[in-house]
Formats: C-alpha cells, structure tokens, sequence
C-alpha cells in the first residue's frame, strides 16, 4: 500500500499556482490556441501541465518566454538545436542561400556537398537520400528493406521511438504505420534471437536505436553485446539491420555506430543535420540504394518536394564543415558526461532516489533507484508508483523553469555547442537545490 501523496500534492499545487501566475501571457497565447488546435498543441511532445511556456526567442543556448522569463535551454530541440540558436556561421550560410531563392525546382549545389560529407563520416553510409524527418527517414529505410528482401516484417523494440507513425512506447502506438511489427524486448539477447528465428524467412529488417532517447525509454542505451548479436544474426539471416541514429548520430563524427565500432547496413538521420532546418536522410550499403538511381531501369522511385531543400542542405553543408569539427564534438559529448556524473554524484550523496542516464550529449533523468539497463525495468513499477514519478517528474520539472532550466518534463536533456561548463554546473547546482529543498518528497 502506497501511502497518500499529500505533502507531494500540497507542493505540486503551489508550485503549479506559482508557475500559472508568473506565466500570463503564456497562458493567453494558449487559451487561443486551444480555440482552433486540439489542446492548443500541434506537436504533442511540447504540451505539459498547466500549459507550456510560448517561447518567443531564442539567443546561443537561452530561450526566452513571452513573459520574458529567460531560460538556459537544456532542451536543445530534442536534439535538432545542436548548434544552438544563433550560430553566426550558419546564419550566415541560409541567407547566402536564401538571396539565391527559397526553393529552386533543380538539383543545387548543396545536396551532393551535404551527401559527400554523410558518407565520409557515418562507416555504413555508401549512398545516401535525403527526405524531411527523422520519420520519414524510418518510412523510407524500412520500405527500402522490405523491397530489396523481398519480405514483409520489420523487427523493433519495446519502447522504441522511430517518429510520429513508429511510436512503441506501450505496443504499437495508435497512429502507427500498418507494417508487419514484431516486438522484441531492447537489451535482451535471448528473447530478440529467438524471435528472429521464428520469423527469420519472413523478416526484412530489425530497426533498433543504439540508444533508446524517447517513447517509453528515455536515454537508454543499448549494450554493445545486444548490438553486436544483431549485427551477427542480420548477417547470418539476410536482414537488413538499421541503426536509427536520428538522435544518437552526435555521439561522434561518425555517430554512435563509429564509436561503438558495430557498422548496420542502413542508418536514418535527421534533427541538426540540417543546421536545425527540416531534415532527414536514410543512407546505407551500395546493394540496398542503387536501387533508387533513376537511370536504372528498374529503379525505384522516391518522391520528397523538399528533399533537397536549398537552405536545410546549405545549413547542414556550413553546420558540418565549419561549426561541428571534431573537437567541438569530443567537447560536448565530455559536457554531458560531466551532467551525467555531477546529476548522479548530487543524488547518491542524498541517497535520493534520481538517476541521470545516456550517452554524451544526450541525457535522461529517472526517479528510479535500481541501475536502469534496459527500459523494462520501467514497466515493472505499479500504478501507485508512476503516478508518484509522474508528481515528481512535474515538480523537479517546475521547479528547475523557476530556475532558469529549460528541458523536457519527461526528464529529457540536450545539450547544445554554445554552452560551456558553466551551463552544466549551472544545471547540476539546481537539481541540487531541488534535491535539497524537497528531500522529504523525493521518496519513491
Ligand atoms: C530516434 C528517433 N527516431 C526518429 C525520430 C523522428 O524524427 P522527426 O521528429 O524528425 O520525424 C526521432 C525524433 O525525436 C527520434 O528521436
């Protein structure tokens, strides 16, 4: 038996009141955009309770709300806001581009730039096709798998999250795209091989994220050893296996995959790669792509207006080339750890019950008090016990906006180039104060 909630309840209430009070022109802009979008919401992952701050602008690694409360932005686009908001270079790079036109109709003299630069550093990328998300990127690499096998199911993973139609969070989502989808449990060697066995004359391809970053994970990342016994059973079996790295693409120059040394046979990008503009592109081996060269007779064809869209290439051409060098991506892949150690040293010391998990960069934050290895370990909490992590969540969540912190209320952290070590100590410090000034709630 769960006891009752009511010094978390007590505290949320206030720091809700709190929040709706200092926040009125935020809550303006969303009783209007409730009038004509479900929820005021057009993205669903941006709406939180009470309502979300409206951001109005923002400037290196801050953001600033429309009533004018200004935030360090630990959200970082989930993931797309790399380069943060204002990098002059790649300012600069979309209104050279944008002087010449918005949009051409013609091939332009980005694309095979941007192409170029994919293939040098992803190891599986020998060709490469651009498209508009992350999403659709998946939607192009599972259908390239299925016609190129000539076989119809696609393995992913329990509580994966491939875009808005490959959403596994509980099942298959709703909106799901109708493929022939066999789930197996992330992390766990035995039950995904078995799987592939049962299925093995059937199975296309196994689309796995190297780290899970969202839906019911939370920057869990896979085991090497998970990694490389797909590797060795998609080889054995002819299926193609696919790393979507739109989110984890950051981990190196090369992505997760290049620092890892586990090479898939396709790989899907999107988010900053297009210097924060719409993007997305699938990529892999030579057999699985030529198939879309329109010289050949039985080619393929993939559609896409705004596949090569002039600024999104210009952008991510000037973002590559002259903005994430190498070191700068060393660099903040060493920022995150720093976030991650400096979070799980601030809780251990209280014997507080909060784990910050990921990879580099990238950052999760769970009230969880058992090693997080695989996102299962998630479902085996009651319903008592989500409803307690969801009020704490929320709490740690308005308590760190008062602060100045801005990231995801799911416990989601990005990290972006502006930011130096200050940000990060900045951010640890105020989990601190929160682990402080509510040590008595945070219990699970
Ligand atoms: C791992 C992963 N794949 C795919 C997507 C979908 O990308 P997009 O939102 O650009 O469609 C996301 C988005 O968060 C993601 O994190």
């Amino acid at each position: 038996m769960t006891e009752p909630n009511t010094a978390l309840d007590a505290c949320l209430a206030e720091a809700r009141r709190r929040y709706v009070e200092r926040r009125p022109e935020s809550r303006r802009l969303h009783e209007r955009a409730a009038e004509a979008m479900p929820g005021g919401n057009t993205r669903t992952v941006l709406f939180y309770t009470p309502f979300p701050a409206v951001l109005a602008k923002g400037e290196g690694c801050q953001v600033v709300d429309v009533d004018s409360h200004r935030y360090i932005d630990f959200l970082g686009e989930y993931s797309a806001g790399l380069y943060g908001h204002s990098n002059p270079l790649i300012r600069a790079a979309i209104e050279r581009a944008l002087a010449e036109g918005i949009a051409l109709g013609g091939p332009n003299r980005y694309e095979a730039e941007l192409a170029h630069l994919l293939k040098e550093r992803f190891p599986s990328i020998e060709l490469v096709r651009f498209c508009n998300s992350g999403t659709e990127a998946n939607l192009f690499a599972v259908s390239t798998a299925r016609v190129a096998t000539g076989r119809d199911r696609i393995l992913v993973f329990n509580h994966a999250y491939h875009g808005g139609v490959f959403n596994f969070a509980q099942g298959s989502g709703a909106l799901n795209a109708p493929f022939p989808w066999i789930i197996a449990p992330y992390n766990d060697i035995r039950s995904t091989l078995a799987l592939i066995a049962e299925h093995r004359v059937n199975l296309a391809a196994v689309l796995v994220e190297p780290m899970q970053g969202s839906a019911g994970g939370g920057c869990i990342p896979a085991q090497p050893a998970f990694l490389l016994a797909l590797r060795e059973v998609c080889t054995r079996e002819r299926v193609v296996l696919i790393f979507d790295e739109v989110m984890t693409s950051r981990s190196s120059q090369g992505g997760l995959q290049a620092r890892l040394g586990i090479t898939p046979d396709m790989t899907t990008l999107g988010k900053y790669l297009g210097g924060g503009l719409t993007f997305g592109a699938f990529g892999g081996r030579r057999w699985l792509m030529e198939r879309f060269d329109p010289r050949r007779p039985d080619s393929i064809a993939h559609a896409g207006t705004f596949n090569n869209s002039v600024l999104a290439m210009a952008a991510g051409v000037a973002g590559l080339t002259q903005v994430l060098t190498p070191s700068e991506c060393e660099r903040l892949f060493a920022l995150g750890e720093r976030l991650r150690e400096g979070v799980n040293d601030a809780a251990r010391r209280r014997g507080a019950p909060l784990q910050a998990t990921g990879v580099g960069s990238l950052v999760g934050l769970h009230f969880h008090d058992r090693p997080l290895d695989a996102p299962d370990a998630l479902d085996r909490i009651d319903a008592a016990g989500r409803q307690r992590r969801a009020e704490l969540k929320e709490l740690m969540h308005l308590d760190l906006m008062e602060r100045g912190m801005y990231y995801g209320r799911r416990g989601y952290v990005s990290l972006s180039l502006p930011m130096r070590e200050r940000e990060i100590d900045g951010f640890v410090g105020a989990v601190e104060e929160f682990l402080e000034s509510r040590a008595s709630l945070i219990r699970l």
